[in-house]
């Protein structure tokens, strides 16, 4: 936990987060002067009729509790500054490490918001407390104990008996609080992900009338929180009651024998008063310690779920950067098998070679490997076995960073980001010239309707582009793509919320700019892979038949088979 906050306090919040418990001794000196203060005005000031010993005593009292004030206040801004500081280190670096992950299966995007968010809270809140408490607390409790002994030794006795009931009794509850912790933050992210899909699916529920049926989920886990945050709560919150009811002991002890003691005027009233006033301190002291403790248990809990992400990681395949961006944009797979889990193969054995420029239609059943015939070539997965090439040059040797140049995908569903179009066209390259933003929205048939927009390419777009139909939203994701001008353009079923006759009107203009772009369309309508240069038609993850439309008619029944579904027997007299 540690490695993780001092990781994320650097430059000035760094220097704050070391000056604030120095300046927390300040404040500590000028609480502990006051009881001995007070017993000095009773025993030599009141007792003797000394009216200048008390105002001057009671100044100075004053002068303590105002720097007391003064040094107090100053800790409490930089710890917060601290806190503040490592909280937003902290939440970007998360955030980039999750946006990295390569292997997104292993933390739900609901947990992954809980821990950017509510653990990093947890562990600000640490900081902010430790400023201020950490050192506090121990310099209070201990200066309390040693004053109380030099001011009145014959009531320390008091204190030899309350102060180990109690640190058995801290270390009891902190114990078992910090399990409990745990499940709270788990129950956390339960709700997180019962909201986030209840939000995300309104349309659904909505249209299968679920409303009740997902409210009733919703408050089951809602509930489930509420129990185990209560629970958790449930073990810290006895610890005030019980120490203070120990100090009231000590105070009726104090008080009692040393009533009889200065009575034997063997202590004076001041003696007493003092001793009892550090007991007091003493006793806020170890409620400042029992808020510690439950901020450290929770901390731990929150630094244990955020070191999760952080290993995130370390689970980077390291980059060979070794290659330069090649110049060629032909692709070849050679033998490429690969597997999301180990023991069941997705891809087997696939080779083919598209040649700079060539368009690449891949054809097959749903689940039959395509998508991730493009996640191989975008690295996002990098554990397969065999070859990929871009321009002759191992994939594996280049960064991803120019993977990704070379490389530009436009999914069925890819996500449009809250913002307008044209932060959401410019996305993949900020540099973008009105000109290719323009080409883009041309080609990809946005252009018609972004026009009929009153604020044409400023137009809202609201979170993941839900103020516009599948298919407008599928257009302008073309175009996104065709921003950066990507040597090579892959639309992986890219068109399919999108209608026949705009879709033809897409595809013709993408054959305007095919002379110059290796382009491969995914797809299950043959429409749009029938003009590719070459087609390869996948089945449970292998090739099974591979050449230009006319060619696959004669050779592949599957193909063949597809064709008559799809477009009747008509299209059979080119065979
Ligand atoms: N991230 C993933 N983790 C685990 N398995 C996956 C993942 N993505 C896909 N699969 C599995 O791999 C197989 C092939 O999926 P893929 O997405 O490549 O199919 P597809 O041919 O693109 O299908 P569709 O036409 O429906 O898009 C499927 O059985 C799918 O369940
Ligand atoms: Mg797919």
């Amino acid at each position: 936990m540690f490695n993780i906050v001092m990781q994320h306090i650097h430059g000035k919040a760094r220097l704050s987060f070391f000056l604030a418990p120095l300046i927390m001794l300040g404040e500590v000196f000028c609480d502990l002067q006051q009881p001995t203060l007070m017993s000095k005005i009773i025993d030599q000031g009141l007792a003797k009729g000394d009216l200048n010993f008390v105002i001057q005593h009671a100044l100075l009292m004053l002068m303590f509790a105002i720097l007391g004030l003064i040094f107090g206040g100053s800790c409490g801004a930089l710890g917060s500054f601290a806190s503040l500081k490592m909280g937003e280190s902290l939440r970007s670096h998360l955030l980039r490490v999750s946006l990295n992950d390569r292997q997104p299966k292993t933390l739900s995007p609901a947990t992954l918001i809980t821990r950017i968010t509510n653990d990093v809270t947890q562990m600000q809140n640490l900081v902010m407390i430790v400023t201020r408490g950490l050192v506090r607390s121990p310099m209070l409790l201990f200066g309390g104990v040693v004053m109380s002994i030099i001011i009145c030794p014959d009531l320390a006795p008091i204190l030899g008996v309350i102060m180990p009931i109690l640190i058995i009794f801290l270390i009891i509850v902190v114990r078992k609080s910090i399990p409990k912790y745990t499940k709270m933050q788990q129950s956390v992210d339960t709700v997180n992900k019962v909201m986030r899909e209840n939000l995300q699916g309104a349309k659904t529920i909505k249209s299968y009338v679920l409303e009740n049926h997902q409210l009733h989920q919703f408050t089951q886990q809602n509930h489930n929180l509420q129990q185990k945050s209560q629970s958790a709560a449930l073990a810290t919150v006895i610890l005030s009651p019980v120490i203070q009811l120990m100090l009231n002991f000590g105070v009726i002890i104090a008080i009692g024998y040393g009533g009889s003691l200065a009575i034997s005027n063997t202590i004076s009233d001041g003696q007493i008063i003092a001793f009892v006033n550090y007991m007091i301190q003493i006793t806020n002291a170890m409620i400042q310690t029992v808020n510690i403790i439950t901020a450290f248990s929770r901390a731990i809990t929150s630094s244990t779920r955020v070191q999760a992400v952080l290993d995130l990681a370390k689970t980077e395949v390291i980059e060979n950067e070794t290659v330069k961006i090649p110049s060629g944009s032909g692709i070849e797979f050679e033998k490429v098998s690969f597997g999301y889990a180990e023991g069941e193969p997705i891809l087997d054995d696939l080779n083919f070679q598209v040649k700079d420029g060539q368009w690449l239609g891949i054809i097959g059943e749903t689940g039959s490997g395509k998508s991730s015939v493009i996640n191989l070539l975008t690295r996002k997965y990098d554990q397969y076995q065999g070859e990929i090439k871009i321009g002759g040059i191992d994939i594996q040797k280049l960064s991803l960073e120019d993977v990704h140049k070379k490389v530009a995908v436009a999914l069925q569903d890819s996500l449009l980001f809250s913002g307008n179009i044209l932060s959401n066209l410019t996305y993949g390259d900020s540099t973008a010239t009105q000109e290719s933003i323009n080409q883009a929205s041309i080609v990809s048939m946005s252009k018609e309707f972004i026009q009929k927009l009153p604020e044409k390419f400023q137009t809202d777009v609201e979170q993941a582009g839900k103020n516009f139909s599948g298919g407008q939203r599928q257009r302008l994701n073309i175009a996104r793509s065709l921003v950066p001008n990507p040597d090579i353009l892959v639309l992986d079923d890219a068109t399919s919320a999108v209608d026949q006759s705009t879709n033809a009107k897409i595809k013709q203009r993408l054959e305007k700019l095919r002379h110059n772009k290796t382009t491969i369309i995914i797809s299950q309508r043959v429409t749009n892979i029938m003009d590719c240069d070459q087609i390869i038609v996948l089945k449970n993850g292998r090739l099974i038949s591979q050449g230009t439309h006319q060619e696959l008619l004669k050779q592949s029944d599957f193909y063949r088979q597809l064709v008559k579904t799809q477009m009747g027997d008509v299209n059979f007299g080119h065979a």
